[in-house]
């Protein structure tokens, strides 16, 4: 098939785009790059754009023929969310319309969207199903949960076929060691705690550890980018007109935040200083899937269950790239 990847230059998109190819398809990146990375698209690839720019994105999809969309181009910081909604509204949910609007105009009629556990706020039961209320908390997942109700519209009124993949925390990197996570400024754990490591940060600063679960840590699903991108890729081999999938993808396995850094000291070899910190506002204690709906549906078992293996991949990737893509 011929897919347009949006924000295909981003952490997770850049991953899947990578796996479409590998697959046989044909793959068109289509990013602004305001927080993706040029080296991360495949060479001849990428065109430049605005998601907010209808015209171009049907100019794109009727010249490159596509089939369907793999749509990762959004803004995902919580914490950013809060303190410039506006920003989420127009980048998530009109961005996400216009393309809408762009596959309707062109008659595209097939998408898998990046959604989010953020769409379900603070489940009070773990591990959360896909039919669990979806109650956010914060903008980010507010704008995901627009989007999502506009796909099961545009499904039922327009015929559209669609996949709302609902991601965990992503994490790792491609185990070759040539895409990975390259976020500035860098908020999530797994990273930070890696350039505590690498000598580029003091310490890692636990956001509370008075939360109620095992050891006073958050606890969250880690669930490997590469197989983030395999199950998009299973969910596109399944779209059918009308019909939408919700699957949470995670590997149903909690890890909290002392248990990443106790992994990360082990993969490393370093011995990462502590410091505990105030809890960081709007952070669940705890927030693990039940992923057996994507197993169910699409086949999909993750290859990583373990943060352990998970960690060594984005290991490999911020060693060798200590600053990010800047010096790949
Ligand atoms: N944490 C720390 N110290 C840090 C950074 C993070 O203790 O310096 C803790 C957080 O408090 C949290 C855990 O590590 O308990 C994971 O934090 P991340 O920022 O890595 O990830 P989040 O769980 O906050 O965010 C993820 C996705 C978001 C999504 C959110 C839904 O990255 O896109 O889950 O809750 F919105």
């Amino acid at each position: 098939m011929n897919i347009l990847v949006t924000g295909g230059a981003g952490y997770v998109g850049s991953h899947a785009a990578r796996w479409l190819l590998r697959a046989g398809h044909e793959i068109w990146v289509y990013d602004n790059l305001s927080r993706g990375h040029r080296e991360a698209v495949v060479p001849d690839r990428l065109i430049e754009g605005e998601l907010a720019d209808t015209a171009k994105l049907a100019g794109a999809m009727v010249d490159k023929q596509i089939d369907a969309v793999m749509h990762f181009a959004a803004f995902a910081l919580v914490g950013e969310s809060v303190a410039d909604p506006a920003l989420y509204y127009r980048n998530n949910v009109l961005g996400s319309l216009s393309l809408l609007d762009a596959m309707r105009a062109s008659d595209v009629r097939r998408i898998v969207f990046s959604s989010t556990t953020a769409t379900y706020g603070e489940p009070e039961k773990m591990p959360i199903r896909e039919d669990f209320p979806q109650k956010p908390i914060n903008p980010y997942g507010f704008s995901k949960l627009v989007v999502e109700h506009a796909l099961a519209d545009y499904a039922a009124a327009y015929g559209l076929g669609y996949a709302a993949l609902r991601y965990f925390n992503a994490a790792g990197a491609s185990p070759d060691g040539d895409l990975g996570e390259d976020h500035e400024p860098e908020s999530h754990l797994i990273p930070i705690v890696l350039q505590v490591a690498l000598g580029q940060r003091e310490k890692i600063t636990i956001f509370g550890e008075d939360y109620p679960t095992p050891d006073g840590t958050c606890i969250r699903d880690y669930v490997h980018v590469d197989d983030l991108a395999a199950a998009h890729l299973a969910a596109l081999d399944r779209l059918q007109d009308g019909v939408g999938m919700k699957l949470n993808l995670g590997t149903g396995r909690g890890t909290s935040v002392r248990e990443v850094i106790e992994a990360c000291r082990r993969v490393t070899g370093h011995a990462i200083p502590v410091a505990i910190g105030e809890r960081r506002p709007g952070d669940p204690p705890e927030l693990v899937a039940d992923a057996s709906l994507a197993r169910e549906t699409l086949g999909w078992t993750p290859k990583y269950g373990e943060i352990g293996p998970i960690v060594e991949t984005a290991w490999r990737w911020h060693r060798d790239h200590p600053r990010g893509y800047a010096i790949a």
